[in-house]
């Protein structure tokens, strides 16, 4: 077999796989819960059902191969999300999208059309189409943590926790030195992630964990604010809402909460968040020697090493999140650990372009739309991350009051 031939097997081999695990996410929905809103920034369901398929099309068939549109209506129906302020909320009824069957058929339809095109198409765009596909499988578990249990069918899996809370967060000391941010030119990657450079970082000092739920039910508690969205509070206790199952708030779990309120913690506690570059001069040194680091280059805080799950909590394992301290196995070379995975990280930095920022041709607004100031910066990945999306140069970013995403942080001395 050519090598060309094995690439585009195994680039379609990747897009069933992501097919697959965006199908099961949907099969967990129960059909009335498929016309309803559970973030209210967001479309209803229904589109996602539609927008999966519609998106492969636009890009591959229509962009980039000029096949015609079979179904012009719902490529167009089903090509944009929406991302608009927080408490700014569409208006539109379950009566204005169309049937679940005739949105299936449309969708196999796609799919069969584009498993014999994939292979004439660049295989940068067979990436863009199955990223897009894994990120969305992140998003719609947002979507679903906010469904009602009745209206899913669970799947939990059993999570332990351990009972005594964590004492005192070491603090860990980074030299000042370089941080290498952004992607190799040839590597994949999305606009916002190129060019690859190298920024000075003075010396600080981090926090080896994320901050706990045991630790923001202190701040809550004395009043510096009020329980984040994942929590429910019933007579005087506080609960972790999980993505099947409600349980007693687990003291070592990071806490998930908006860039606002992490701010506000790190603010009374005199400390800051991290900045982009200091997540990443925390993360990627391949050695530490005397306090000083050298090559801020690994791929992953623990190395080279693929990402399993003993490193940490992503690619689907598990759909809430562990003990801060249940991964050393991840920690990066300066000790720092779960840098990826089990939550997101906010840091201060907010979402702009990096040096040499290019569009591209196909997908213009990707990034672009969102250089608006009012984005944060978010890194490393949460426990429904794709492993794929775990590479050092990948960056997410939401508005500092949205409260679904799978968000924790730590905290930083400058
Ligand atoms: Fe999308």
């Amino acid at each position: 077999m050519s090598t060309a031939m094995v690439a585009s097997r195994a680039l379609q081999e990747r897009l069933d796989s992501a097919r697959k695990l965006t199908d099961y996410v949907f099969s967990l929905l129960k059909p009335e819960a498929l016309y309803s809103r559970p973030i209210p920034e967001r479309h209803r369901l229904i589109f996602y059902l539609g927008h999966l398929e519609a998106f492969d099309w636009n890009l591959i068939a229509r962009k980039t191969l000029d096949v015609p549109s079979f179904h012009p209506a719902f490529d167009k129906l089903f090509e944009f999300g929406i991302d608009p302020p927080v408490g700014q909320v569409a208006a539109d009824e379950p009566s204005d999208w169309p049937r679940v069957d005739e949105i299936r058929s449309y969708n196999q339809r796609v799919r069969g059309a584009l498993d014999q095109l994939i292979e004439q198409a660049p295989e940068e765009i067979a990436h863009v189409a199955i990223e897009h596909r894994l990120m969305h499988a992140e998003t719609l578990a947002y979507l679903l943590h906010n469904v009602p249990y009745d209206q899913k069918a669970s799947a939990s899996m059993p999570l332990s926790y351990s009972s005594q809370a964590l004492s005192a967060v070491p603090m860990i000391e980074i030299a000042p030195g370089l941080a290498t941010l952004g992607q190799k030119p040839g590597s994949f990657g999305w606009d916002n992630e190129f060019a690859e450079h190298q920024v000075q970082v003075p010396g600080f000092r981090i926090g080896k964990y994320k901050v706990t739920n045991g630790q923001y039910l202190d701040f809550v508690r004395t009043g510096g604010a009020s329980p984040p969205h994942f929590w429910t509070e019933r007579h005087g206790r506080s609960f972790y809402h999980g993505m099947f199952a409600e349980i007693p708030l687990p003291l070592n779990a990071p806490v998930y909460v908006t860039h606002a309120e992490a701010s506000a913690y790190a603010s009374a506690a005199g400390k800051s968040l991290p900045t982009e570059p200091q997540f990443h001069r925390a993360g990627y040194a391949s050695s530490v020697s005397g306090g000083a680091s050298k090559n801020n280059k690994r791929p992953f805080p623990w190395g080279h090493a693929e990402p399993s799950a003993k490193r940490g909590n992503f690619d689907f394992h598990q759909w809430d999140p562990l003990d801060v301290d249940a991964h050393p196995a991840g920690d990066s070379a300066f000790g720092v650990s779960q840098l990826v995975g089990n939550g997101w990280e906010w840091t201060a930095t907010k979402f702009g372009p990096f040096p040499g920022f290019e569009p591209r041709p196909f997908y213009p607004g990707y990034s672009q739309n969102f250089f608006d100031d009012e984005h944060y910066v978010i890194k490393g990945g949460s426990p429904v991350t794709a492993a794929c999306m775990l590479r050092r140069s990948f960056r997410n970013w939401f508005r500092p009051n949205y409260p679904y995403v799978y968000a924790s942080f730590r905290l930083v001395e400058n």
